[in-house]
């Protein structure tokens, strides 16, 4: 199982319209057996897909000519057991949760990461915070 984390910025001036890109990528990604997590917050993206080798590169390659993020920087391309997400997951902090409630959500969807991409995907969410 090929396991790809990367981190990209939103590209200035681009409408960054979460939704329709979860929308897609859901529909994609379930058709495609790609599972992972995206986070943002509007302005940086961090990603986790994996699933088989072809599968996650034909994602990748859709992302490396998407207009509405740039400095996409791969931080791991490897080889997993095992999926770390069963599920395609999209964190989000909605609305109504609390900075707190948006933490114990993060903490499920990371529950069953291994400890590079859990630390990776923590100190991108203490940096935006502290920042
Ligand atoms: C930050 C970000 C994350 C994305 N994640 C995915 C993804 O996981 N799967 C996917 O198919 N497309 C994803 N996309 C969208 C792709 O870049 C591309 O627009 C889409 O796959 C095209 O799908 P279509 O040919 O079905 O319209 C993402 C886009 C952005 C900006």
């Amino acid at each position: 199982m090929r396991q790809i984390l990367y981190i990209s910025t939103a590209s200035p001036g681009a409408a960054i319209d979460v939704a329709g890109i979860l929308a897609v990528s859901q529909r994609n990604n379930r058709r495609d057996g790609v599972t992972g997590l995206l986070w943002t917050d509007g302005h940086r993206f961090l990603q986790v897909l994996e699933g088989n080798d072809a599968a996650v590169q034909r994602v990748l390659d859709r992302l490396l000519s998407d207009p509405r993020h740039r400095g996409i920087a791969v931080l791991h391309d490897r080889t997993v057991a095992e999926r770390e997400f069963g599920a395609w997951e999209m964190a989000r902090r909605s609305a109504s949760d609390s900075a707190d409630a948006f933490d114990v959500k993060m903490d499920g969807f990371l529950a069953t990461a291994s400890p590079t991409v859990r630390g990776t995907f923590e100190g991108l969410i203490a940096a935006r915070r502290a920042a």
